[in-house]
């Protein structure tokens, strides 16, 4: 059953609510029902980072000033639970609408752990540049947050596709009062997100702790050196460690420092 929750948007894009909490919290939401937690405040102190950021890249009318693509180098580093985390942090403490974008066409990706697999989304966009993009956001129970599934591709009509930069970019342009987070694929496995990083005005790059290989992070990062602003997220790291974060000495962008903790064993 859908969920129904009012949504103060004010006058604005159509949305469909078919997100419940429980998926979200299936798909790695940080819920805090007893009080805030440390991974809560981690994530809140990288996105108020973030929203500066953006702001500035909105303020200088920058190309997708307010798009954040996330990646990393390898699988299962992080990097849609960040998306995910992240994308919630900036639309609870924000003035703007936040839409989180599937793009990683994996198996459990981000709109399969939310339950929307089926659903049309950015892959359906870049078959067809007439959807109207309105009626493809789904709302969430988290205030001021949506999602936008990875969709399917459909047959094109000639001249009706559009490539995924185009699709995204068309999708930061129609939202251009949101706040865009991009779940995409890891960077030295897949493409999709170093042929997103022209388009997209900041980077989150997700580093695990302990694990990232510095060269391979250099060579991940070489890959999106078209996008002007990149963000390390150090995640999983550990009590001792924290101080290995400044190891990497990554001087083409900005830090972020939020020392995510490793998930809790059960
Ligand atoms: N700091 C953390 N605390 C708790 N759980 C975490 C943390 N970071 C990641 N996880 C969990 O680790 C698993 C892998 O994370 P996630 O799916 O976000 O990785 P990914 O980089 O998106 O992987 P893929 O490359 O396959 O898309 C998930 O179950 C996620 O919920
Ligand atoms: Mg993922």
């Amino acid at each position: 059953m859908d969920m129904h929750l009012p949504l103060d948007l004010g006058p604005g894009p159509e949305v469909s609510q078919s997100c419940t909490l429980a998926n979200m919290a299936q798909a790695g939401l940080i819920i805090e029902t007893e009080g805030r937690t440390r991974l809560g405040d981690e994530f809140r102190i990288a996105a108020s980072r973030l929203q500066a950021v953006i702001s500035t890249s909105i303020a200088a009318e920058e190309r997708c000033g307010n798009l954040v693509l996330v990646t990393s180098t390898r699988p299962a580093e992080g990097k849609s639970f960040a998306a995910l985390n992240i994308a919630a942090s900036l639309a609870r403490t924000g003035s703007r609408p936040v839409l989180l974008i599937d793009a990683d066409a994996k198996v459990r990706c981000l709109s399969e752990l939310l339950s929307l697999s089926g659903r049309a989304g950015l892959l359906n966009i870049t078959s067809d540049r007439t959807l109207q993009l309105d009626r493809l956001t789904i709302g969430t129970p988290v205030h001021n947050l949506f999602v936008l599934p990875l969709g399917a591709v459909t047959d094109a009509l000639p001249n009706n596709g559009q490539s995924l930069p185009a699709a995204v970019e068309r999708l930061s342009a129609h939202f251009s009062a949101w706040t865009l987070v991009i779940d995409t694929g890891p960077l030295l496995a897949t493409s999709d997100p170093s042929v997103l990083a022209p388009v997209a005005s900041q980077i989150l790059m997700v580093v695990e702790a302990a694990r990232t290989q510095r060269s391979e992070l250099e060579a991940a990062l070489e890959m999106i050196k078209a996008c002007p602003k990149v963000m390390l997220l150090l995640n999983k790291q550990t009590g001792q460690n924290r101080s290995a974060f400044g190891a990497y000495s990554y001087t083409g962008g900005y830090y972020a420092k939020p020392n995510l903790p490793p998930p809790a064993r059960s």
